[in-house]
């Protein structure tokens, strides 16, 4: 017997499609029916627990600290104890270094890898422990699940790794790794696992640039943590963030570099990320982004070229091109700018995500330049949402912002109108009410 595990109905044979609600590889074995005498045919009662009694403060109960500070952060403290946290990250962005150096940190932690021999992960663990460095940390090298589960529940290691799901067979799954069925099935057994044996698991799991092949974000609703490791494989700097968290909040972001020692925290994330800035040009301009309460300085870059033929292209990297669409029509409908003929490609340098709308004045402002082929000048900061109508509204954190540009030596600032604006001393403060008034400024 076989059962669906998006309808629950039963089946005969296994098909790669349910027959009877059309979902793709969802069908597993199903538990043998006979040992079973239904509901109500004897079986035991599950124990209770009294919840008044549990102490919160039980150190049996700590969350684990990778000890490094921004990567805590992003998880909430720490990795809380029986929990399934999932890893995603495309092919080569670190994923496998930093749960080395979790794994480190953990003292006493089980690897699990299916892709790698042990070779290669301890020659990785030393250069990451350093010289003299210790670590303390035990290898299973197989895509045997079964074993990886049993192991996991014989050793009860400080945190289990496993390397990484689409590379793990289920031997009640009758696809191949990396199938649909067969990741959803490794991740249930390990969320069941974690939760039994209190053992903190990292799983990971491989995405690729669209996100869109079958893998990591069909866990996501499996899984009790998701955090994401994201960059540009040919630069240096990586964004860990947290999409979904049971035991804290989601919106931290830990700004980390590839160094020779490993993934290590960025001290001055905005510093780093505008170091790199060309001669002006048109079609750049600074924003403000805050990363959890920390405000984080980036660069936005938009380029236009005359449309050839057919349809004009929207390309955006770190920005959300449905986001970038209502802006290019508010440019289009409310500015008049001709946007309707041109292509228009935006970029957020350093490979972080500007999704917030605060960064929206900075993103049509580089549009705006790029097509006007003027130069904003380098020592101006813009941050604002606009609105429909071309209006420019309020955003959270201001007065973090402004400091930050100030300390990074902005000497203007485009903001939305405010009550009560921060004091600042160097830097000068320019509220705007709406995209026009921003516009015939670029224009001159
Ligand atoms: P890796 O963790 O293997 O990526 P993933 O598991 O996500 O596929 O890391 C990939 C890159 O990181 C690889 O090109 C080598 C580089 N790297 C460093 O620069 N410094 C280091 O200390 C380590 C371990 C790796
Ligand atoms: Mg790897």
């Amino acid at each position: 017997m076989f059962v669906c595990t998006e309808c629950k109905s039963r089946s005969q044979k296994w098909s790669g499609k349910c027959l009877n609600c059309s979902a793709w590889s969802s069908l597993v074995e199903a538990p043998d029916e006979k040992k079973k005498k239904g509901l109500g045919g004897g079986g035991s009662a599950a124990p209770l627990v009294a919840l008044q009694d549990i102490s919160a403060s039980a150190p049996a109960h700590a969350r684990l600290s990778t000890k490094i500070a921004s990567v805590d952060e992003v998880l909430g403290g720490g990795i809380v104890p029986g929990s399934l946290v999932l890893l995603a990250g495309e092919p080569g962005i670190g994923k496998s270094t930093i749960v080395m150096q979790i794994a480190i940190a953990a003292r006493g932690a089980l690897y699990v890898s299916g892709e790698e021999s042990a070779d290669q992960v301890s020659l990785r663990m030393k250069r990451l422990a350093g010289p003299g460095g210790k670590a303390d940390i035990k290898f299973i090298g197989t895509t045997d699940f079964e074993e990886v589960y049993n192991a996991i529940k014989t050793h009860r290691p400080t945190l289990a790794i496993v390397d990484s799901v689409q590379t793990m067979r289920h031997p009640d799954v009758p696809s191949e790794p990396g199938n649909v069925a067969q990741i959803r099935a490794v991740a249930n057994a390990l969320m069941d696992l974690a939760n039994q044996t209190g053992v903190p698991i990292i799983l990971i799991g491989h995405v690729t640039k669209d996100g869109s092949v079958a893998g990591p974000k069909t866990l996501e609703h499996l899984v009790d943590v998701v955090i994401a490791l994201e960059g540009e494989r040919s630069d240096r700097l990586r964004f860990m963030r947290c999409f979904k968290n049971r035991f804290g909040p989601t919106d931290e972001v830990a700004v980390l570099e590839m160094l020779e020692n490993g993934l290590q925290p960025v001290a001055d994330p905005s510093g780093l990320l505008l170091q790199e800035r060309s001669l002006p040009v048109p079609g750049t301009v600074v924003t403000c982004l805050m990363d959890g309460n920390r405000p984080i300085l980036v660069e936005i870059q938009a380029l236009t070229t005359r449309t050839t033929f057919g349809f004009p292209q929207r390309r955006a990297v770190g920005v959300d091109t449905g986001r970038l669409q209502i802006l290019l029509a508010v440019l289009g409908r409310r500015m008049g700018l001709p946007v309707d003929q041109f292509d228009v490609f935006v970029n957020v340098v350093g490979g972080l995500s500007a999704d917030e709308p605060a960064a929206d004045l900075a993103i049509c402002m580089a549009i705006a330049s790029a097509l006007a082929d003027k130069t904003i000048p380098q020592t101006v900061i813009a941050f604002g949402e606009v609105g429909l109508s071309g209006e420019i509204r309020r955003v959270k954190n201001m007065d973090k912002r402004l400091k930050e540009a100030e300390r990074q030596g902005f000497k203007f600032a485009l903001v939305p109108a405010a009550k009560n604006f921060p004091t600042t001393k160097t830097l000068k403060l320019t509220p705007i009410a709406d995209i026009k008034s921003v516009l015939e400024k670029i224009e001159k």
